[in-house]
């Protein structure tokens, strides 16, 4: 009560003064170590492992979401609500287990989105610029793909009878989700209008098409991508007089038409716009195809909120959805534009993106439960994104570190990137950013080398877990070893040794005491 009240008046004399650079209370020893304290006392309960059967299983993929940029997210996040944002907590800070994910590719030291989702989904290391092949495939070589198909989590748990979703903010058939459901080659060829015309004769198909052809029925589909699904010259539902948006497909095919007709007696529903979505209530549908743009989802902060849905949103209704299967679901939800953010040297969109996907995160862990759903947040790689320069506490974090370069006497962002269309010379010399926008949306930081994309890192990303058997990712892992740890939870895919099966759902052998009375108390209550 009295530390209450104190923190309160605490807080009210911080208000009403001239900005500290750090609240008053830091500066007592006892504010760390009470804090401490607290996070020790929490971390003794994770003694008692968690070793239910995950009935749910949630990835949360921030494409090109690197340790640096979760960092800066996170400061983001706090500054927006008014914090200094250094001591915030993002709601995947607050997952109990941490590892490292290796990210190369098997022909890549820095990779792409492509052999990279192959290994988070299919666990299988592959060449960068495949999707659902091993590395004995060769990019756009139509005649390795045969024999060399590789399946990935998502089927092992509509194989297992759970439901299955892909949520994106990019095209459906852009290279995260795809290599959940296709096996190409080449990660451009989003539709048949894409592809070489040798590779068509050789039977290769497009991905667009294995989104509908591979697996049947995903039970949820949202995201981009509406023109790799309509014929050439057909204009775009919402954009009809823009004919960059006309559908691509050279084969006449209407895969949305096709996808509605089947659905007919199955309580699916195809939308393009926020408000139809809206209009549905989730424990009427069971089928949902949402494509809400001809490709990628505009950035949050440009996001048109009468027409398109948020991250959070689509979160929200496929999870609503997906739940109502006794036997649990598969969720694969892609925070896609943070990559796109960073190779324009855009760090604010790429940064609001991750914050975006982090309340996705928050909204997905409202709608479940630690006790039966595993959830894992990681990245598929880097970027070379960093922010320093000594800026003092509470740093706008997309504003200027408190020095001047001591070489040509100008001032720098603390956001920097090693190289990306930032680069810029005035008169033969740096910009003086003073001079600009800096805090612009679409201000793009300096970069120490020109280059019209910015390119992906290679170092390490984080994987947070949480959730039934998440304390199997920890230490320093290479990436494919992540959806074996999740189908091992879930008692789907291969070894299933430990698992039996009790009145038709499957547990794990070895529950502990302390677990089995929480679990049958949950039983009574429920
Ligand atoms: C596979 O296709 C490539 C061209 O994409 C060709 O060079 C190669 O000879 C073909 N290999 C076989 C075994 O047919
Ligand atoms: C788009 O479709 C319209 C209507 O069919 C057609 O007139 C136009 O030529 C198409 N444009 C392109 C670039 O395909
Ligand atoms: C940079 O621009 C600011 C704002 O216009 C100006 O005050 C400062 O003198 C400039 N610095 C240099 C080194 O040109
Ligand atoms: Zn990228």
């Amino acid at each position: 009560m009295k530390v209450a009240a104190l923190f309160i008046l605490g807080c009210l004399v911080w208000e009403g003064m001239a900005k500290p650079e750090f609240p008053e209370q830091e500066k007592d020893p006892g504010f760390w170590k009470e804090w401490a304290q607290r996070t020790l006392k929490n971390a003794l309960t994770l003694q008692d492992l968690n070793k239910n059967v995950a009935k749910n299983i949630i990835l949360f993929l921030g494409d090109g979401m690197g340790v640096p940029t979760v960092t800066a997210a996170r400061i983001l996040k706090g500054q927006l609500s008014g914090q200094n944002g250094e001591e915030t907590q993002l709601e995947m800070d607050k997952f109990p287990y941490v590892a490292l994910s290796k990210t190369y590719n098997t022909n890549a030291q820095v990779p792409d989105s492509a052999g990279t989702a192959t290994a988070y989904l299919c666990g299988v290391k592959a060449n960068e610029g495949t999707v659902g092949v091993s590395a004995a495939a060769v990019k756009s070589q139509c005649n390795t793909t045969r024999g060399n198909e590789v399946t990935s989590i998502l089927k092992w748990a509509k194989d297992a009878g759970k439901s299955v979703g892909i949520v994106t903010t990019t095209r459906v058939n852009h290279a995260t989700p795809s290599a959940a459901y296709a096996h190409c080659v080449d990660r451009d060829w989003y539709s048949d209008g894409d592809m070489p015309a040798e590779a068509l004769q050789s039977g290769c198909k497009d991905i667009a098409r294995q989104l509908f052809e591979n697996i049947p029925d995903i039970d949820v589909i949202m995201g981009g991508g509406r023109r790799n699904m309509y014929p050439r010259n057909t204009p775009d539902v919402e954009y009809p007089g823009d004919k960059k948006h006309n559908g691509t497909r050279k084969d006449g095919r209407n895969l949305v038409g096709e996808w509605t007709d089947r659905m007919k007696d199955k309580r699916g529903y195809y939308v393009w716009n926020r408000k139809d979505l809206f209009s549905l209530n989730p424990s009427n549908v069971d089928y949902l195809l949402g494509l809400f743009e001809p490709a990628d989802l505009p950035y949050e902060l440009e996001r048109n909120k009468e027409t398109d849905p948020s991250l959070t949103e689509m979160v929200d209704v496929a999870i609503k959805i997906l739940r109502k299967n006794e036997r649990g679901f598969y969720l694969l939800v892609e925070g896609g534009r943070i990559d796109h953010g960073h190779h324009d040297g855009k760090a604010k969109h790429a940064l609001h993106e991750a914050v975006e996907m982090d309340r996705a995160i928050t909204r997905a862990g409202l709608l479940t439960s630690i006790y039966d759903t595993l959830t894992v947040v990681t990245a598929d790689h880097s970027h070379v994104f960093s922010f320093g320069g000594y800026t003092h506490r509470g740093n706008s974090i997309f504003g200027l570190a408190p020095i001047m370069s001591d070489i040509d006497q100008k001032p720098f962002t603390s956001i920097l990137y090693g190289n990306g269309p930032g680069f810029k010379f005035v008169n033969g010399a740096r910009e003086n950013v003073s001079t600009v926008d800096y805090e612009h949306n679409n201000y793009q930081a300096q970069a120490a080398v020109p280059l019209s994309m910015e390119t992906h890192g290679g170092e390490d990303v984080a994987i947070f877990s949480k959730g039934p058997l998440a304390h199997l990712l920890h230490g320093v892992q290479e990436q494919h070893y992540i959806p074996h740890v999740m189908a091992y939870a879930a008692c789907i895919g291969q070894n299933k040794n430990h698992c039996h099966t009790n009145s038709g759902s499957p547990s794990l052998s070895h529950i502990s005491p302390t677990l089995a009375v929480l679990l049958s108390v949950k039983w009574l209550l429920c």
